[in-house]
């Protein structure tokens, strides 16, 4: 039976992961997404258009089946948004699946994640308002409406139930309220719309795999956002490591096959949270300039810094990652010299052991190797040998370090500006 290939990123997010997921879903017969929701975000270049997606697996642009696990959260209003640019766009629909265990994102979801935002005050997390991590909340309360109570009968009660109790704390902050009837109409109209592409995803998905399909997992945010491993309580409210593919899709642990650790020869961070190697400087700005680096969903500048490789060790270890893709190499080669931390001193002691602990992040002090830069132009080099020395050196190095083989090098923006190794 063929194995499932799991896309994760490394760090922060906006590694990169799109270009990889792109090229392994034009080989797959479908694409699975297990986590998050439209937090993430990631653009996709078919026919001749670019589409900026959030929700809907990507691979389905690359003319795979693509199914929204059970594990992610499901804003209504936004998937039926992007269905709709597809068709607009001749993009076949019908490929769309949506596991009838993925809980739904509801008014009052965005609604708590921006009040809850303000009452933690200078204790901002920097979450996207997208309502993802109330939504968690409501699934781990029991209390969430799945989506086969969405398009059921009993959506109707579960809704007034939750809106009362939600009511009753937006009143409490002095916020207004929800009207009841005014969700329920516009949202079982969602219901109705979106009903058909439900279907039971876990018994799919072994099912078709049975019959020899192929499988990929496009991962959602990346490890150092991890509920459970990232830099808490700086994180999103899944499990986008390797441990959330079996919850969020009902696969196993030994239907696993390729996990592709996503990395960028820097670093970067939306949001609030230590981060040991950003760097608050003009090399921080140069590097934000050079590599675009702006939120695919928020648009907000995002923090910069350099590639470190105690944090992705770490990624390694929770992941059991097996294959690194390093994007951005042309980017990071624009600089003169290029910084790479090997270490945390943290009193007085340098460890290559990462922690998520935010107090001891903050006291680390990155310990750095320096490269040189000035890489010259890899726009079109699509080889390793055809990299100048000074490139591959520095690849090396991090796969020396890590002990983990590169099989991806992004040199560019374009899906063909890849080195395959
Ligand atoms: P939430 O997922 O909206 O609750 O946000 C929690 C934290 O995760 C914030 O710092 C967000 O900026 C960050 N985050 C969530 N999704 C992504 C993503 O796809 N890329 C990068 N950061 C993300």
């Amino acid at each position: 039976m063929k194995k499932v290939d799991v896309v994760i990123g490394t760090f922060f997010g906006d590694e990169g992961k799109g270009k990889i997921i792109d090229f392994l879903a034009s080989k797959a017969d479908i694409s699975i997404r297990c986590t998050g929701g439209n937090n993430a975000g990631h653009t996709v270049e078919a026919m001749g258009k670019k589409f900026a997606m959030h929700l809907i697996p990507s691979g389905l642009l690359n003319n795979a089946i693509g199914v929204i696990g059970n594990g992610v959260v499901i804003d209504p209003r936004v998937l039926l948004e992007e269905i709709k640019l597809l068709k607009d766009n001749g993009i076949d629909t019908n490929k769309l699946k949506i596991s009838d265990h993925a809980h739904v994102i509801l008014p009052y979801h965005i609604m708590m994640d921006k009040l809850l935002e303000e009452i933690r005050k200078s204790n901002k997390i920097g979450t996207t308002a997208r309502g993802i991590g109330p939504c968690y909340c409501d699934k781990y309360e029991r209390c969430g409406i799945r989506f086969v109570d969405f398009v059921g009968d009993n959506f109707k009660e579960l809704l007034k139930i939750n809106i009362e109790k939600k009511n009753a704390f937006f009143e409490l902050y002095g916020k207004e309220k929800l009207n009841f009837e005014e969700v329920y109409n516009e949202y079982k109209e969602y219901a109705r719309l979106l009903k058909p592409y439900m279907i039971d995803s876990v018994n799919y998905l072994h099912n078709e795999i049975e019959n020899g399909k192929k499988v990929i997992c496009e991962g959602a945010q990346a490890t150092l956002l991890d509920i459970d491993f990232g830099t808490y309580p700086y994180v999103t409210s899944s499990n986008p490591t390797v441990s959330g593919f079996c919850a969020g899709s009902g696969l196993n642990v030994h239907q696993i096959g390729k996990v592709y650790g996503v990395l960028k020869a820097y670093s970067s961070r939306v949001g609030e949270g230590p981060y040991v190697t950003e760097l608050l400087d003009e090399t921080g700005d140069l590097i934000r300039e050079l590599g675009h680096e702006y939120g695919t969903t928020t648009k907000r500048p995002r923090r910069c810094g350099w590639l470190d490789l105690v944090a992705l060790k770490y990624a390694i270890r929770v992941n059991g990652i097996t294959d690194l893709v390093i994007n951005h190499v042309d980017t990071i080669g624009k600089l003169e010299k290029i910084k790479v931390c090997t270490g945390y001193k943290v009193n007085g002691k340098v460890s290559g052991d990462y922690t998520p602990n935010v107090e001891v992040l903050k006291k680390c002090e990155p310990v750095y190797e320096e490269f040189d830069g000035n890489f010259g132009d890899l726009s079109k080099v699509r080889k390793f040998e055809d990299l100048p020395v000074k490139a591959q050196k520095y690849i090396n190095f991090i796969s020396t370090y890590t002990g983990v083989r590169v099989s991806y090098i992004g040199v560019g923006p374009d899906r063909k500006q890849t080195i395959k190794l």
